[in-house]
């Protein structure tokens, strides 16, 4: 089937929730992927920010092909092995607790939602913060802070409440005795790359304890050794009652998962929550390798070095261009804000796109880029050159 023929019968039989597809890939090495036409690409976006540790890693490959010849799937009514390791590899590189296992960002933060009311014991109310993004279902969505995702989709659930993000003011004067919990994402994604400010993270923490309020922090997107680190918290000093985790934790396998503190999953028994598939040996198999490669291979440190490159070479374009507002983000989830230039960030990501560049855009006017955490100096000089020229025939 070529590219035509499947945007036709994609257009015929797949609900539209997407807009724009126009190529399909075959195959992927590393940061480079192929489309079925044969065309080579730079992926800096990684499916969004999901293989970390690019594509075709042969240790993800190898120990994918090795679980599916053993066993693929049981239930959670038997224990998983894969899963146990998964749980202690997570906790001992976090915080003491214990772990639940999903298949996505928004199952993730459902399960927290559903935790923090349970701790609250009839304290309800959770505060979220605007340009906030949380996923798709009425949980998550509820708790994402942007109404252009709302629309059309009322009644919400009931108990959302949102802050201003990054002010500390506004969060305090929306508590209540009925608030269980706080859901901030550490560096808001899909808003524009926002990083949360360190002493907005830390007043929050202590706004937390001195009312038994549950920090919940989302690192679907910025976690995973995304950003230099592990976890994106790190950077603040600071520990969250839950971290909610998915997107690059199976380099591609979908997997979600919470970790929760002891004083949260004490709280918990059998029958209050469940997924069939959530943590199984396949996807667990998967997140381990995923997990113990990023530590092993030093490839949170690379994130953060490759990370710094990448954001000074965004720079100097900025210092060429004025069109460019702003750079900002962390590692290697960076943003590129864009004054109104014509067809916008998203015209740009097309002429990318033309010349073998994937992006990705984040909100109206910024630039996203994910790459894999394997990225090298080449890689990104390969795929800055690229960008330039695209920015350079829009001046
Ligand atoms: C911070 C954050 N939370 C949650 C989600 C939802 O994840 P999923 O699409 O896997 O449900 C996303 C997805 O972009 C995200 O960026």
């Amino acid at each position: 089937m070529n590219t035509q023929e499947m945007i036709k019968l994609d257009q015929k039989y797949i609900i539209p929730t997407y807009a724009g597809k126009t190529i399909a890939f075959s195959h992927g090495k590393g940061c480079k992927i192929w489309d079925v036409e044969g065309k080579e690409y730079i992926d800096f976006l990684s499916g969004i920010a999901v293989s970390g540790l690019g594509h075709s890693h042969p240790k993800l490959v190898e120990a994918i092909k090795e679980q599916a010849e053993k066993l693929i799937h049981t239930s959670n009514l038997y224990l998983i092995p894969n899963q146990i390791e998964l749980a202690s590899i997570l906790v001992e590189n976090s915080f003491p607790g214990k772990c639940f296992f999903c298949n996505s960002g928004a199952e993730a933060n459902e399960a927290a939602i559903k935790f923090a009311r349970k701790y609250g014991q009839g304290r309800y109310e959770i505060i979220t913060m605007s340009g906030s993004f949380h996923g798709r279902t009425y949980g998550a969505l509820t708790a994402t802070g942007q109404d252009k995702f709302h629309k059309g989709f009322e009644p919400l659930l009931p108990g959302f409440k949102y802050a201003e993000f990054n002010n500390i003011e506004s969060v305090k004067n929306l508590i209540t005795d009925k608030t269980c919990a706080i859901l901030i994402e550490p560096v808001q994604g899909e808003s524009g790359i926002n990083p949360a400010k360190k002493e907005f993270l830390k007043q929050v923490r202590l706004l937390c304890d001195e009312n038994d309020i549950l920090l919940i922090l989302d690192e679907v997107q910025c976690g995973m050794g995304r950003t230099g680190k592990l976890f994106a918290y790190e950077y603040y000093g600071i520990t969250p009652d839950m971290v909610t985790l998915a997107k690059s934790l199976g380099g591609g396998v979908p997997i979600g998962a919470v970790i929760a503190n002891e004083k949260v999953s004490s709280c918990i028994s059998p029958g209050n929550h469940a997924a069939t598939f959530g943590g199984n040996p396949l996807a667990t198999k998967a997140a381990v390798v995923t997990l113990k490669t990023m530590l092993g291979d030093n490839l949170i440190d690379n994130a953060g070095k490759m990370g710094d490159y990448f954001k000074d070479k965004l720079n100097s374009l900025k210092s060429k261009y004025p069109f460019i507002k702003e750079v900002r983000g962390k590692g290697l989830m960076l943003g590129m804000e864009i004054a109104p230039v014509a067809n916008g960030a998203r015209g740009i990501l097309l002429k990318c796109m033309e010349k073998g560049l994937l992006i990705g855009t984040a909100g109206e006017n910024v630039l996203r880029f994910v790459p894999p955490l394997i990225v090298q100096k080449k890689e990104i000089d390969e795929g800055i050159k690229i960008l330039e020229e695209v920015l350079t025939n829009l001046k």
